[in-house]
Parts: structure tokens; C-alpha cells; sequence
């Protein structure tokens, strides 16, 4: 497989075109922000540490059968995978309320949730990736009914995986944000899923092992994210 020229570069990411058809190759960057890209920053060893912890998680998910882009690592901070047609809407699932949750119907940080809540939002960095609904989806035209509920029952499939996983290794799901794209005539999960992209918490202190101690700027963003690659490694 050969690296051939980059054909996007997001906030996180990189990723370039391969001699292979259909597959790309994802390059995972130490740089970080945050608030719609008005808090930057760099995170030593974000890169090699995120990708390291979403290849693990990728081959978790498909043991379960669930289809994502992960096809295999190809460095500390490269992974292969197959190329993906985005679709612009972002989905969480949260188990703990917490950051906009928390914020946008009043339930304090940290309470448990009855049920999963799952939410989407229209990825859009001029719009500042608001909340959508099935309505708003379907009059923009971001993905077909089907398709969302294909999204939403692989985003509460992945939520059961990882939380029954996390809980082994001592670290609450607490919620997490997930994207998928076409390949061909199928949905795969795609982007990555890491200390970046969920808010993971200790189980017994509580103490934040994610990308909130960059945002709040809590300290130790690098020592947090080893935590977390050190737990669910072993
Ligand atoms: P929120 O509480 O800020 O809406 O975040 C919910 C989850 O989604 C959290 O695990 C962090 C993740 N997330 C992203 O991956 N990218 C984003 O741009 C935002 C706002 C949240
Ligand atoms: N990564 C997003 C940004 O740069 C937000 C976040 O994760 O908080 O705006």
C-alpha cells in the first residue's frame, strides 16, 4: 500500500489517498480544539494514542459484527481503512448527563440517565454543528429514514459493546459521538472513537480521562489519555 496525496485535512485528521482503490489511509495529529475551533492547542502523543485506541476499539466492535471503516493499523498514528462517503450528521449517545446535555434540560452533571439518550447534529462548522431531528435530516436531505435507523440502532449497539467493555476496565461511558458513510450500498461506522470523541470517567473518583481536561483546562490532557490506553489494553 503507498501513500499517495492528502485529500482532506480536518481538525484531528488526515487523510490521504492510497494506490489501493477505495481505501484510504487516516493520519491522527496531536493538535486539539475545541469550541468550534476557537480553543486550540496540541496534546503530545494525542496522535499515536488516539489512533491506538481506536484501532482497539474498531476490532472490538467488529468481533460484535458491527460493519465500521477499520480495516488495519499501519502505524503508531496511521490506520487503513476503506473510504467513506460522509454523511453530515453526528450521532451521541450519552448513559450520564454531562456537557450540553446537562446544560440544555437542566439535569445535573454526573446523574445517570434512565436510558440512553441518543441525539444528532448536523455536522456543519459554519452552523457550529447544531442539534437536527429525523425532520430536519429528511428536509435537508443528510440521509434517508432508513438510514437513520440503521445509524441508530448500530450507535446503540456500539454504546452496549463499549460500556460492558469500559466497565471491566474500570472507566464509565459516559457518552460519545459517532459518524458513519456510504461504501457502496452499505452504512459503516467511520471518524474515530477516543479520549477526542467520548467522556470517559473513572468509575470509582469520577476523575475526567477525556478531552474535557482540555476543554476545561484541567491539566494532565497527555497522562489522562495514556490512562485510558493503558486500561483497555490490558
Ligand atoms: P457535548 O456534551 O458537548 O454535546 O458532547 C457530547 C459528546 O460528543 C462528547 O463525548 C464529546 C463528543 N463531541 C465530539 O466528538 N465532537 C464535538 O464537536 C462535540 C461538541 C462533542
Ligand atoms: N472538536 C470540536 C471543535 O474543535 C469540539 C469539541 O470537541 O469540543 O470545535
Amino acid at each position: 500500500m503507498l501513500k499517495k496525496e492528502m485529500f482532506y485535512e480536518g481538525k484531528a485528521k488526515r487523510v490521504y489517498v492510497t494506490d489501493e482503490p477505495g481505501k484510504y489511509l487516516v493520519e491522527f495529529k496531536n493538535d486539539a480544539t475545541a469550541f468550534d475551533g476557537k480553543k486550540k492547542g496540541t496534546i503530545d502523543n494525542k496522535g499515536m494514542l488516539n489512533n491506538k485506541i481506536s484501532v482497539l476499539f474498531f476490532k472490538l466492535l467488529e468481533e460484535k459484527g458491527i460493519k465500521t471503516h477499520f480495516i488495519e493499523a499501519v502505524s503508531d498514528t496511521e490506520m487503513l481503512v476503506r473510504s467513506l462517503e460522509i454523511i453530515l450528521v453526528e450521532v451521541v449517545v450519552r448513559n450520564i448527563a454531562a456537557g450540553s446535555l446537562a446544560k440544555r434540560i437542566g439535569m445535573e452533571e454526573g446523574t445517570t440517565l434512565p436510558a440512553p439518550v441518543v441525539e444528532y447534529y448536523y455536522k456543519s462548522d459554519a452552523l457550529g454543528d447544531p442539534l437536527i431531528n429525523n425532520s430536519h435530516i429528511a428536509v435537508l436531505g443528510l440521509a434517508t429514514p432508513e438510514q437513520m435507523e440503521v445509524m441508530k440502532e448500530t450507535a446503540l449497539k456500539v454504546n452496549g459493546v463499549l460500556k460492558d467493555f469500559l466497565t471491566g476496565k474500570n472507566i464509565d461511558l459516559v457518552d460519545f459521538k459517532l459518524e458513519f458513510g456510504r461504501h457502496g450500498n452499505e452504512i459503516l461506522l467511520g471518524d474515530e472513537i477516543s479520549p477526542d470523541t467520548c467522556r470517559f470517567w473513572d468509575s470509582q473518583t469520577s476523575e475526567k480521562l477525556d478531552k474535557d481536561r482540555f476543554r476545561r483546562d484541567l491539566g494532565n490532557v497527555e497522562g489522562a489519555y495514556r490512562e485510558v490506553f493503558k486500561r483497555i489494553q490490558a
